[in-house]
């Protein structure tokens, strides 16, 4: 299951973020890419070794963490650390499946999810979709500046080749409390219908049940 979180970073927050980010160094972004990605990944990421970045990441996080749906689409446990990148024309991130673990040796995550919060508006360049291949097909993905999508780490993708202007985004992978995407799946279908009653008005005893519910499948769940 792919989820598309609308309006995680609002338009002040877009320019705050592209506004730091134009203070901060882009290098190759191969010196992140694990072994089987490395010949493929041909694009520009922000140096996470200045200061600034772990400030950026931390705010960006926050915004995406306070996003009514990201908690039930992912369950997280744990994230990665983000990557700002960038794609300039010509550049590309060729077809591969994420890294399953990824961290610090003695820190290691399990990436169930990864993310992406696309950064630029979507008119200022051609190409540069992410493309998720999924048992429907490709799904080509290329959505409005503060707009994210939450998709399977373990899928094949790939982002277009950028043929005009330059695409910018924040990456990050999350390490899921229910690493199962079908059982992930039906507490995103009870917590938003969930919702959905309480925001129709039903009353407190009938959501309480289903609440209960909700709870028991994350108690057995949960790991
Ligand atoms: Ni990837």
């Amino acid at each position: 299951m792919t989820i598309i979180l609308q309006g995680v970073l609002a338009p002040e927050d877009i320019a705050r973020v592209r506004g730091e980010l134009s203070e901060i160094a882009f290098i190759d972004g191969k010196r992140t890419a694990g072994a089987a990605a490395r010949g493929v990944k041909q694009n520009l990421q922000a140096d996470g070794s200045d200061p600034k970045a772990h400030a950026l990441e931390r705010f960006v996080v926050d915004a995406l963490r306070r996003h009514p749906l990201f908690e039930f689409a992912a369950r997280p446990a744990r994230l990665t650390r983000l990557l700002f990148s960038r794609y300039e024309p010509g550049m590309t991130y060729g077809a591969h499946t994420d890294d399953a673990l990824m961290g610090p040796a003695d820190d290691k995550l399990r990436t169930d999810l990864a993310f992406t919060l696309f950064l630029e508006d979507s008119s200022k360049y051609e190409g540069g979709a992410l493309v998720i291949d999924s048992a429907l097909g490709e799904q080509e993905i290329k959505l409005e500046a503060g707009d994210a999508i939450v998709y399977p780490a373990g899928s094949i993708h790939y982002v277009a080749p950028v043929t005009s202007g330059a695409r910018l985004a924040a990456v990050g992978w999350i390490e899921s409390f229910v690493p199962e995407a079908g059982k992930r799946e039906i507490l995103f279908d009870l917590s938003v219908t969930r919702d959905r009653l309480a925001a129709a008005g039903v009353a407190r005893d009938e959501l309480l049940r289903l609440d209960k519910s909700i709870s028991n499948l994350l108690r057995m769940w949960a790991r």
